[in-house]
């Protein structure tokens, strides 16, 4: 039987998982310009490639991520804490998210199931039990480790395309990461790394224009159990909408 390209690419669109624990081996350069390349053959609207990327590996990443875990820690701690570490907050300002989107808002209703379903079954992976705040906690902190990921991408859209250039972003971000896949590495593509903007506005030149709408953690994925988390899929009789 031979392989076909429509066989490798079933496989591989259905064999990409999130990783979220990636060794500390660093992607080549090389390697990472491939993936960029391929990505950057995604289609978009008009081809106006409304998207601009920050990569970020070494030194600055370390930086990055140091200044983002400080603004989590801010912000948790007002969290919990009583009324003064509220208003402290406020009058310092540092640790409020500065991003260009909320990332922090009320699930709609009818997506609270799947949602608790995909947490839930990573917590329970991680043996972090339901009512365990601190671990819970502890593991949205890994976001902003970037998972141990030695590289981590920061994904923007132009504003002037509106809801366009981010679902162009959408389909940039997928085959970035298929590709990524394809060449032996792992992703994980993370909404959280949207809710501070100012140190990676600080730390690139980013056009007044672009809107900061996630990140990307990549490199080569350690042996940790967390990354065999499938969490499944709904049925396609349940994605396609019936006839009125
Ligand atoms: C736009 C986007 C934002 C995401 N944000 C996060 C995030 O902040 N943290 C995280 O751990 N996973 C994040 N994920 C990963 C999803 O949870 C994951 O894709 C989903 O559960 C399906 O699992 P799979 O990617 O392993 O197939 C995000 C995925 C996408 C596409």
């Amino acid at each position: 039987m031979t392989t076909t390209d429509a066989d490798t690419l079933s496989t591989l669109i259905r064999t990409r998982r999130s990783a979220r624990d990636f060794s500390p081996r660093a992607i080549p350069e090389d390697l990472l310009k491939t993936v960029l390349e391929d990505a950057n053959w995604a289609p978009s609207w008009s081809n106006t490639q409304p998207y601009r990327v920050a990569v970020a590996s070494g030194e600055l990443r370390d930086r990055l991520s140091a200044e983002l875990c400080e603004l989590f820690d801010l912000g948790m701690a007002a969290q919990k804490g009583g009324l003064w570490a509220k208003l402290k907050l406020l009058l310092n300002r540092r640790g409020i998210p500065d991003g260009d989107f909320p990332t922090q808002f009320k699930y709609p209703d009818d997506l609270q199931a799947r949602r608790r379903a995909t947490g839930g079954g990573l917590y329970e992976l991680l043996g972090i039990g339901r009512k365990d705040l601190a671990a819970r906690d502890q593991q949205m902190r890994r976001n902003f480790e970037f998972f141990g990921a030695p590289t981590v991408l920061f994904l923007f859209a132009h504003k002037g395309l509106h809801e366009f250039s981010v679902l162009d972003s959408g389909v940039f971000l997928q085959t970035l990461m298929l590709s990524a896949h394809a060449n032996g590495l792992a992703t994980c593509a993370q909404g959280a790394l949207a809710t501070w903007a100012s140190p990676v506005r600080a730390a690139f030149r980013i056009p007044p224009q672009y809107q900061l709408i996630c990140g990307v953690s990549m490199g080569y994925p350690s042996q940790a159990p967390v990354n065999q988390y499938n969490p499944g899929r709904g049925n396609v009789g349940q994605l396609l909408v019936p006839t009125s």
